[in-house]
């Protein structure tokens, strides 16, 4: 089983990733750090309907292969605001339907 461990903080050794680094140490895998990369929000542009991919020019090119790699995949984020980060929010609002 892989696994892939993505932090939403952008703070380097930060809460959320000695927290993630601790189940890593039993389970093994990756580890990214959202921040490392530019991960641009959904605009909404709608083409993904048609081209069945995201048309966004960021670093999710990137992640993408990480992701599908992976049988399981642990995001950890710090509260902002009542809510997970910018970093966390942009990731989580990408085109992870159409890539599977
Ligand atoms: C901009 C900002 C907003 C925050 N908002 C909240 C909040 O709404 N509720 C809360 O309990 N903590 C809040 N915190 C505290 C962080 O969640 C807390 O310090 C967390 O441990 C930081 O995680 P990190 O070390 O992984 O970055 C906030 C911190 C920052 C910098």
């Amino acid at each position: 089983m892989k696994a892939l461990f993505i932090s939403g903080s952008p703070r380097k050794r930060s809460n959320t990733d000695y927290l993630l680094e601790i189940t890593r140490s039993v389970t093994g895998g990756d580890f990214i750090k959202l921040s490392d990369y530019s991960v641009n929000p959904c605009n909404s542009c709608r083409a993904c309907l048609k081209l069945k991919e995201c048309v966004v020019k960021d670093d999710m090119k990137l992640i993408y292969p990480m992701l599908f790699e992976s049988d399981v995949i642990v995001l950890g984020s710090p509260v902002y605001f009542n809510n997970v980060s910018a970093q966390m929010k942009a990731f989580m609002g990408q085109d992870l339907v159409y890539k599977g």
